[in-house]
């Protein structure tokens, strides 16, 4: 049996708290005033919270780092006063969420997000936010690069490029294959960049000949593309981008939105030379909603720090955030804004599994294409189906599926017919088709990495099946 959130019928985003059915399985600045970025006069503010009650010792930097994780993991599993065994927690029984994002996520990650409260600069709380630095590393496979964690969601991420690495009237590229693409360049437009999108059709993605034709009329300081659009369920080709910009504009700084690609398809950030890579905590890192986490490569670092003008957001503003990333990262800590301290316990405890455990982060990667091709070939061979994106295994994200109503069919004919089953889908999102179509999400670690014990992705299936004949569907 499979467990799951709820959420209502044909909405893509919002969500109910009916639970009943399933066991769980488990200042005034002007330009000509302005100093260099080097002199962090607008920065960060670094400073220690130096109280005797709150230490900024980090008591477990004398360990080896492994061996921290893992006490970190052991700390976290018996914390909750009521808990003594982890293994006794079982999230309540719910319906199975299974829309791209926010996913289920494992009961040890929700125990860990139960962590009693804690002082975001202690000696204890340090090492979890460090830890989660050099982990987010190692799942974008960029031992080079320097992360951003904070408290907020995917769309904050947005903001960080547009404040950071790109200034007032310069120009960016957007590669638009869907919603998101929209967003990104609205929202860089918000702070002034000067902004062209190639839109492609729905279900494609820009080509690298026009891509390329592109960065051969003008220089563009950023280019931003959609890893995996959530509303489409295209797959862009991050390493075609990469060796692209490598070789056609090399100062362009690359951006990979990967809010619904990171921990499920397949990124080497500094192989393939993504300059930053952006995402959230609630898709494949199978972690509740409520992180931003992004990792900037050293070019998109220098990028940054050769600015003529300040960064033009406050919360955002890499000149306050690296410093104390850095901080956290050394096991002193530092202040800027407080962090979501218990969802960072839960990131720990995701990032770990990811990042430490079996299955390597390229096994997972691995998992996550073969659930992504039963789930398309189902819907097209078994049940008839078309996808948004035409050919779905060859060019299809590998963490969702897009997927076409049967002619003649609405969301209100299948989507209450599978929360009747404690399935929970998702609507259609593009703005110009959401009605023809629905999402299932299938990432993570409770739903891929961990199928063959919990067996969702057959009990999504069986149920699309049902709720479709229930609809009166015939192949
Ligand atoms: C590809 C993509 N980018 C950005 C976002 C925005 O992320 P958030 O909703 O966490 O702000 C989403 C959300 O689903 C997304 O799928």
């Amino acid at each position: 049996m499979a467990p799951g959130n709820s959420s209502p019928s044909t909405s893509s985003s919002s969500s109910s708290s009916s639970t009943t059915v399933r066991p769980s399985s488990s200042s005034s600045f002007t330009p000509s005033s302005r100093p260099p970025v080097s002199d962090l006069s607008f920065g960060p503010q670094t400073h220690p919270r130096p109280t005797a009650s709150t230490p900024t010792l980090p008591s477990a930097s004398g360990l080896p780092a492994i061996r921290r994780v893992e006490q970190i993991g052991r700390h976290i599993h018996t914390s909750p006063a009521t808990m003594s065994n982890p293994q006794e927690f079982k999230q309540a029984p719910h319906k199975l969420l299974v829309i791209p994002g926010p996913i289920e996520v494992a009961d040890d990650v929700l125990l860990a997000n139960a962590h009693p409260s804690m002082s975001h600069v202690s000696p204890d709380f340090v090492p979890v936010l460090g830890d989660c630095i050099r982990m987010f590393r190692d799942c974008l496979l960029a031992p080079e690069a320097q992360p951003v964690i904070t408290a907020g969601s995917g769309t904050l991420g947005w903001d960080h490029v547009a404040a950071n690495v790109i200034e007032p009237g310069e120009e960016a590229l957007v590669l638009n294959s869907g919603y998101f693409g929209d967003s990104f360049a609205e929202c860089l437009e918000v702070y002034g960049s000067k902004v062209t999108q190639i839109k492609a059709p729905i279900g494609s993605k820009p080509s690298l000949q026009e891509v390329e034709a592109e960065l051969k009329k003008k220089k563009y300081k950023v280019l931003t593309f959609t890893h995996v659009d959530t509303s489409t369920g295209v797959l862009s080709d991050a390493k075609g981008l990469g060796e692209l910009v490598k070789r056609v504009s090399p100062e362009t700084i690359l951006v990979l939105d990967g809010v619904c690609s990171v921990a499920s398809e397949e990124i080497r950030m500094d192989e393939w030379g993504i300059d930053v890579v952006l995402t959230a905590s609630q898709k494949g890192l199978g972690c509740p909603p409520g992180l931003m986490l992004l990792a900037a490569s050293k070019k998109a670092i220098k990028a940054f720090e050769s600015r003529k003008t300040r960064p033009n957001s406050y919360y955002a503003s890499w000149a306050k955030w690296i410093p104390v990333m850095k901080a956290y990262e050394a096991g002193t800590g530092a202040y800027f804004g407080t962090p979501p301290t218990n969802l960072l316990y839960a990131l720990h405890a995701s990032l770990t599994k990811i990042t430490k455990k079996s299955p390597s982060i390229e096994e997972r990667w691995a998992m996550h294409k073969a659930a992504s091709d039963r789930i398309k070939n189902y819907v097209q061979k078994e049940l008839g189906l078309d996808q948004l994106v035409q050919d779905g295994i060859k060019d299809g994200a590998h963490g969702m599926t897009a997927v076409r109503y049967p002619k003649g069919f609405k969301a209100a004919d299948l989507l209450p017919r599978l929360v009747k089953r404690d399935v929970v889908f998702a609507a259609g999102l593009h703005k110009e088709c959401k009605d023809e179509y629905f999402r299932i999400g299938a990432m993570g670690q409770v739903t891929v990495v961990e199928d063959a014990k919990n067996g969702q992705i057959d009990h999504l299936l069986k149920s699309l099946k049902e709720a479709l004949e229930e609809a009166g569907y015939k192949k």
